[in-house]
C-alpha cells in the first residue's frame, strides 16, 4: 500500500533560513525507504495560526494520508504544535503518542519532555514527531508499521476492517 506522506518542519531559526532543515529530508529518507510517496515538504515558523491554517490546508487537501510534523513539541515558550494540531483536528488518536513516547523512554528521560500528539482531520491522520532529526527518525520508527491500517481504516473502505491484527 503506496502512503501518501506530508512533511511538516516548524522551526523560527530554520523557516528564516538561520539553521539547515535536517530533520525534514531525515524523515523523507525513511518515508522513501517505505515505497511511500512524499507529497508535500514545508518548512514554517513556530506560530500557532500559520501552523493550524497549514495543516488545515494540507488535510482538507484531500492530498495527504500520513501529515507528520517535527519541531515545536517541547517546552520551550513558542514550542505550539501540539496546540496547533488539536485546533485543526476532528478527532484524537493519542495512542500513537503514547507508543513513541514509551518506546523513546527507553532511550532518554528526555521523552517525558515531549508534549506530541497525533489526531485525525478528514482522512488525514496528523502526527508530530521532536525536533531532532535522531529523535524525529526514532519516533517515526515506532508508528511505521500501523501507519498504513491506520490509513486504510480512515477510508471508507468497508474491507478496511479486515487488515485487524496483520499491522506488525
Ligand atoms: N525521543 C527519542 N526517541 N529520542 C530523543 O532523543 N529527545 C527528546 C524528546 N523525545 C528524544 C525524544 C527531547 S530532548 C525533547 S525536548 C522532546 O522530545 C521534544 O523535542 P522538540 O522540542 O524538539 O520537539
Amino acid at each position: 500500500m503506496t502512503l501518501r506522506i506530508a512533511i511538516l518542519t516548524v522551526s523560527d531559526r530554520s523557516a528564516r533560513g538561520e539553521r539547515p532543515d535536517a530533520s525534514g529530508p531525515a524523515l523523507a529518507d525513511v518515508v522513501t525507504q517505505q515505497g511511500w510517496t512524499v507529497v508535500k515538504r514545508e518548512i514554517i515558523a513556530d506560530d500557532f495560526d500559520l501552523l493550524r491554517e497549514r495543516l488545515s490546508e494540507w488535510a482538507d487537501s484531500g492530498e495527504v494520508d500520513v501529515l507528520l510534523t517535527t519541531g515545536g513539541t517541547g517546552f520551550a515558550p513558542r514550542d505550539v504544535t501540539p496546540e496547533a494540531t488539536l485546533a485543526a483536528a476532528d478527532r484524537l488518536a493519542p495512542g500513537l503518542a503514547e507508543a513513541m513516547r514509551a518506546a523513546s523512554l527507553q532511550v532518554t528521560p528526555h521523552a517525558m519532555l515531549s508534549r506530541a500528539t497525533a489526531a485525525i482531520r478528514r482522512r488525514t491522520l496528523i502526527v508530530n514527531l521532536p525536533g531532532s532529526p535522531k529523535a524525529a527518525v526514532e519516533n517515526l520508527q515506532v508508528i511505521l508499521p500501523v501507519l498504513p491500517h491506520a490509513v486504510e481504516l480512515m477510508s471508507d473502505d468497508p474491507h478496511a476492517e479486515a487488515g485487524h491484527g496483520k499491522a506488525a
